[in-house]
């Protein structure tokens, strides 16, 4: 039986890749595909140009699996160019995710190009704004995830069920989900299916670079810090040398400049791809306590359909108990 996830993306499991900037790599992108997920090429810290490069990637890593890419709208000032190469391969592709901005101007133009329409939200207003909008699906992220988050801060816990009574399109769940269980919950609280960031920087396929990876494996939920507070954004990071820099110019007086200085994309790139992490800061979720080795995407995926199975065995135990 398909859910309306599995249906809209034409994929066989409802566990989906979210952007991930500068390591969201077409390699990465189509071994999620190929294993039975839906990957996403990222398109923040690269040019149209390397977006498309990544997608050539992709479409032979996936094998005719679809996929997908990822459109930050902030990230982005020259955005046009962006949606202008996506409009041009929309043929290649099966949806594009729409963050960090408002999704309503490009949504109508995409989906007439015959693209699903994945709108990323985080709190039950704004999901309503983006289904009034046309969007086909919703990416709903409690902010246990990695990177940027809403400023409402809810947890995924709280904004699931909320998400699922406000609105009529199926939901993704996203942040703070690493595992099986976690997959199970999200389903249980009224999503459709996931969307998951951090556990995918793990796996072989990811071109983050190894000191990114074993540090994953290290760390745990209290390595985690909130930066970009003070400038009304929500960024959850590993904790780093550079991390506590930025935190103590946070606290006190500090000009618009100097702050951008120190969280430009450069900084996030020379550790997530230089892997200079202490000079630098990498994208992180509390999910982080979850990860403890690198696998292959497809070892990834088996190990989450064990623990999938093990928790609803769970949940059916209370259930038979209980009733
Ligand atoms: C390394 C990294 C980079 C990310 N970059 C983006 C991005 O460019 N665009 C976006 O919409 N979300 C981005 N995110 C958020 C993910 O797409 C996803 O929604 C989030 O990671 C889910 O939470 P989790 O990290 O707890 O799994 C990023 C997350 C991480 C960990």
């Amino acid at each position: 039986m398909e859910n309306r996830v599995q249906s809209l993306l034409m994929c066989r499991l409802p566990i989906v890749q979210g952007g991930l900037a500068y390591v969201g790599n077409g390699e990465l992108a189509g071994a999620i595909s190929r294993a039975g997920g839906f990957g996403q090429v990222g398109s923040a810290g690269r040019t149209p140009r390397q977006m498309l490069d990544e997608i050539d990637k992709a479409e032979i890593s996936a094998a005719g699996a679809p996929f997908g890419v990822n459109l930050p709208l902030s990230e982005h000032s020259d955005r046009e160019a962006y949606v202008e190469a996506i409009l041009e391969n929309a043929h290649r592709l099966r949806a594009v995710s729409l963050s960090a901005g408002n999704p309503r101007p490009y949504i109508e133009r995409l989906k007439r190009a015959g693209l699903i329409v994945i709108a990323l939200v985080s709190t039950p207003l704004q999901a309503q704004k983006a289904e009034a909008s046309g969007a086909d699906l919703l990416v709903a992220e409690g902010y246990e995830a990695g990177g940027h988050n809403g400023p409402g801060e809810w947890t995924t816990m709280a904004l699931i069920p909320a998400v699922a009574r406000a609105v009529k399109v199926p939901i993704l769940a996203a942040g703070g989900i690493a595992s099986g269980e976690g997959i199970v919950a999200a389903l249980a609280l009224g999503a459709s299916g996931v969307q998951m960031g951090t556990r995918f920087v793990a796996t072989k396929e990811c071109v983050a670079h190894e000191n990114y990876k074993k540090e994953l494996i290290k760390r745990t939920a209290d390595d985690t810090r909130v930066i970009e507070r003070s400038r009304g954004r929500v960024t959850r990071v590993l904790q780093s040398a550079h991390v506590d820099d930025i935190l103590k110019v946070e606290m006190r007086q500090h000009s618009e400049d100097e702050l951008y200085a120190m969280v430009r994309g450069e900084r996030n790139r020379m550790a997530a791809i230089g892997g200079v992490l202490e000079e630098g800061y990498v994208n992180c979720g509390q999910g982080v306590s979850l990860i403890y080795d690198v696998p292959t995407v497809e070892e990834l995926f088996k190990r989450l359909m064990d623990e999938m199975q093990q928790a609803s065995q769970r949940v059916c135990g209370i259930d038979a108990r209980f009733f």
